[in-house]
């Protein structure tokens, strides 16, 4: 994919990492090795996907006398929340995986106990700086967004679909007859485990704009198809790739007896399925006036994402 596109992304993940780095945990007093493992996992450079697509949903929906300050708060907090769910699913009693983001774990670092402090850690400290944001706003629509932003992560969202994850593990056999139907629970798994967030992404930054539901229930169908893909694209990369592209260790998927869409479906399904779902996305994205935008550039961008 084009170089030019490639800049660009990496020109906004640069803008959101600074606003991140307004954010930070202090490292110091008593509470200091835990801050220390927050800010070890959250600046070890990640794509900063979400953020963009928080900020990007936002000025697609922004009037020209928007301050755009308004959403930065939840920006933070949606990659501090994304960064807890990394550090949880590497820790030894999910994943166990030893490299996330081109660096060793934090559990690697700091040991299991101190990294399941430090996701918890980022999960409240996201929301203690985006009720923060939600406070200075004062207006209706920044609760509407902590109901999207808490509902996304929790148990009928991101926490749901790890759950499932770790459920279907080894042909879910110990699962019960409600996981039968692997396709199903598959595709239960990839919507939430990682369709969740990005769809709250989209929609807190819509919200925040002032986006009508109708625009911003759009917008949870473009992050669930994008977000579904992204899943699908990840666990083709856990096969084809290298760690040193990805940043992180590949065979996790069959290390762990994982359920992933190439182990139900095969390779050639998986990345047709990528493509169809975004293109999927895309069409929606025309209804609401937004092809054109940064956002259609990035989710053509992803399907032949390579980390
Ligand atoms: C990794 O997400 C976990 C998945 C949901 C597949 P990313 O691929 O966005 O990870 P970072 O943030 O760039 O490290
Ligand atoms: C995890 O999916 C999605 C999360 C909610 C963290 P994976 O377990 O496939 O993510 P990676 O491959 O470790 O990044
Ligand atoms: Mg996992
Ligand atoms: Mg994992
Ligand atoms: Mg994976």
């Amino acid at each position: 994919m084009s170089n030019e596109f490639e800049g660009k992304l990496l020109n906004k993940a640069a803008y959101v990492e600074d606003i991140l780095k307004k954010y930070l945990p202090k490292e110091e007093g008593y509470i200091s090795r835990v801050t220390e493992a927050m800010n070890y996992s959250l600046l070890a450079g990640g794509k900063r996907l979400r953020p963009v697509m928080m900020l990007e949903a936002y000025r697609l929906f922004a009037k020209d006398n928007s301050d755009e300050s308004e959403v930065e708060p939840f920006v933070a907090a949606i990659e501090m929340i994304h960064t807890y769910s990394l550090v949880h699913d590497d820790l030894p009693a999910m994943d166990n995986d030893e490299y996330r983001r081109g660096r060793k774990t934090t559990h690697a670092v700091y040991g299991a106990g101190m990294a399941t402090l430090a996701g918890d850690g980022l999960l409240n400290y996201a929301f203690e700086t985006a009720i923060d944001g939600a406070i200075a706003g004062k207006d209706e629509k920044f609760l509407r967004a902590l109901k999207v932003l808490s509902a996304k992560a929790g148990i009928y969202g991101m926490i749901g679909g790890q759950c499932a994850d770790i459920m279907a593990e080894n042909g879910s056999a110990d699962a019960g007859s409600s996981f039968a139907d692997e396709k199903a629970v598959l595709h239960f798994i990839d919507e939430n485990k990682t369709g969740a967030l990005i769809e709250a992404s989209l929609m807190v930054g819509a919200i925040i704009a002032g986006a009508d539901n109708e625009k911003v229930n759009l917008l949870e169908k473009v992050g669930s198809n994008v977000g579904i893909a992204f899943q699908i694209q990840d666990d083709i990369l856990d096969i084809v790739s290298t760690q040193e592209e990805l940043g992180k260790p590949i065979g996790s998927d069959i290390k762990n007896g994982k359920s992933t869409y190439v182990s139900l479906y095969g390779m050639e399904a998986a990345k047709d399925k990528v493509k169809e779902l975004s293109e999927e996305a895309m069409d929606i994205l025309k209804d609401i006036d937004a092809s054109d935008s940064f956002l259609e550039e990035l989710f053509n961008y992803l399907i032949y994402r390579k980390k």
